[in-house]
């Protein structure tokens, strides 16, 4: 089984560069299921209804998100048909499905999204305990994690706490891509899969707003950047007898 997974999409930009290459992605690696982190889709907080759509008709199967999940407040009433879209299950709030299970060439694949506890604001429920918590109460063949995490140490820790039990634990929420891809007992572990967003950006954000911002202690709205893209994203390879990961290949497509 060959799994795609996509980092955190930001804005015109990242969506548009998604368009671009996902079927390509998608015939190039043979990829049975794909997962896309849309935290950011709607101009660069959160993901409307309209997005999220659209996302599943080019071919997204299963939309993860973070700690801007319900930062376009629009969505809400449109959850309950948003059913292929988790949010953090240790959310501050418990407004949506924290994980899913699909079925996928004939076995039970169950996609979770987690946050991160160290340098993030407070969470309803520790990582570690929330992610016991959901293995304990399903029955899935193959668990895949989406850690939205600021620090790469918690999401380090949690690969190897976690090893024998999923077969992919991803970091998201920095929208730097890591080169520390690799096995570990079962799983595929990637700090984090980085940004399909604007290029020439911090994070993502337009750069003279940040530092006006940062800098300058001028009051900005943290616009987000335009401009070419970059795509950041994983293939993740599974042996389903074996219900363990294989191999973990890192991509980045940088316009120039
Ligand atoms: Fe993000
Ligand atoms: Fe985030």
């Amino acid at each position: 089984m060959n799994i795609l997974f996509l980092g955190d999409i930001v804005g015109s930009s990242g969506r548009d560069i998604v368009f671009q290459y996902l079927k390509q992605l998608q015939t190039e690696y043979a990829i049975d299921f794909t997962i896309a982190n849309a935290e950011n889709s709607a101009h660069g907080k959160g993901i409307s209804f309209k997005i999220y759509e659209r996302l599943l008709k080019e071919g997204v199967n299963c939309i993860t998100m973070g700690n801007h999940s319900f930062s376009k407040k629009e969505i809400i009433p449109h959850l309950a048909q948003m059913n292929d879209m988790v949010v953090p299950y240790n959310f501050l709030e418990e407004l949506h499905q924290g994980y899913k299970i699909y079925d996928v060439l004939g076995q039970k694949l169950c996609v979770i999204n987690l946050l991160g506890s160290a340098l993030m604001h407070p969470n309803r429920l520790d990582p570690f305990v929330s992610l016991e918590e959901i293995l304990n109460k399903t029955k899935a063949d193959l668990y895949f994690v989406d850690m939205h995490a600021e620090a790469t140490s918690e999401k380090r820790l949690m690969a190897e706490y976690f090893k024998d039990r999923l077969i992919a634990l991803v970091g998201t929420h920095t929208h730097v891509q890591t080169a520390d891809e690799r096995i570990i007992g079962n799983l595929a572990f990637i700090s984090d899969v980085g940004m399909c967003g604007a290029y020439e950006s911090i994070i993502g954000r337009d750069i003279d707003e940040m530092i006006k911002a940062m800098i300058k202690h001028e009051k900005t709205r943290y616009e987000i950047a335009l401009g070419p893209a970059v795509l950041s994203a994983c293939v993740i390879r599974v042996d389903q007898e074996m219900k363990k990961a294989i191999d973990i290949k890192r991509i980045q497509i940088r316009p120039y």
